[in-house]
């Protein structure tokens, strides 16, 4: 596609001489936005481009790994990867609103990057992934709150950069296009959406690694199944769940006492309303058999037959 190379080349040059011989920071969330940014920047300006990337420990199954191997292996994008899941969890323990959650991750995500961003000399520029939707909605409280946790906004008064923000002009659609004609693979411009605060906000109640866990192993489960029956390239975003419902099942001649997981399967287009997807009966019922198999503690799979309104599509 003509125009998005020349977008491109428009882009390198525009950055170049934006930036000079000066140092860029990017916040590397694992997403489609600022992986881009990270290609497109690393394109331009090569290693005065320095992303960190913090795991919370509240990212998916090989998540991290995968981050690391697809722009960083592939593409030589110089990522400093941060382990903090300790910080994080030690933050959330005991925590069970909702809100509280959310705000604890948020705000331990602007000290950790913080701390990074400190070690870093020279760094002038601060890259984000902000895209066209996010500039027109600002203002609105959603947008606010949905992007302040990836985006990092609100960071301490000793940080304060240039903004890089070279997404600004494009839709969705146009950033996997950006992405592709990148050459980035196929399941990284294609991901579904992930909420900042990560498999935290689909553990209900306490976040525990025993509770995680089950969201982890279950989800990967559910994600495998989805993509086997090509279900991954229609249905919007999906998940699993863990309400924190115990109930009595049977296991060869005992009885347990396990938990529930409950699968989300939504259609949508761009996240404010929501229909529950139409899933394949025999689809539904693979995904429970391994997750019951293969999850130990989880007894029983249900399955989410919600819109949105009335519910939202995560659970906190
Ligand atoms: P809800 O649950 O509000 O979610 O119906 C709508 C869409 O937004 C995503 N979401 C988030 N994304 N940070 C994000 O980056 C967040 O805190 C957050 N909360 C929800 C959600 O996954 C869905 O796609």
């Amino acid at each position: 596609n003509w125009t998005m190379r020349d977008f491109i080349d428009l882009q390198i040059a525009e950055i170049r001489e934006t930036v000079g011989d000066k140092r860029v920071l990017l916040g590397l969330s694992g997403g489609v936005d600022s992986s881009v940014v990270a290609v497109l920047l690393h394109k331009a300006i090569g290693d005065q481009l320095t992303a960190v990337f913090v795991d919370h420990g509240l990212l998916r199954k090989n998540e991290a790994t995968q981050v690391m191997t697809s722009l960083q292996g592939k593409f030589g994008v110089n990522i400093v990867q941060v382990d903090a899941s300790d910080r994080f969890l030690g933050e959330l323990a005991g925590v069970t609103n909702p809100e509280s959650k959310r705000k604890i991750i948020g705000k331990e995500f602007i000290d950790v990057f913080s701390e990074e961003a400190r070690k870093l000399d020279g760094v002038e520029f601060l890259a984000q992934g902000t895209l066209y939707t996010d500039v027109i909605e600002s203002g609105t409280d959603t947008a606010q709150t949905i992007k302040s946790h990836h985006n990092v906004g609100g960071l301490p008064d000793d940080l304060q950069f240039k903004l890089i923000e070279p997404l600004n002009k494009l839709f969705k659609d146009e950033v996997r296009e950006l992405g592709e004609q990148l050459g980035m693979p196929h399941d990284l411009v294609w991901r579904q959406p992930f909420p900042g605060p990560g498999l935290a906000i689909r553990v209900i109640g306490e976040v525990t690694p025993a509770r995680l866990s089950l969201v982890r192993e279950s989800d990967a489960i559910l994600r495998d199944e989805f993509a086997k029956a090509g279900l991954d390239q229609t249905v919007w975003q999906y998940f699993t769940a863990l309400p924190g419902i115990r109930s009595v099942g049977v296991m060869g001649d005992g009885r347990t006492y396990d938990e529930a997981i409950v699968v989300r399967a939504v259609t949508s287009i761009d996240g404010m309303t929501a229909e529950f997807a139409e899933i394949p009966w025999a689809v539904l019922g693979e995904v429970s058999a391994k997750i019951v198999n293969e999850v130990p503690g989880v007894n029983r799979v249900l399955y989410d037959i919600t819109g949105k309104p009335p519910a939202t599509i995560e659970y906190e």
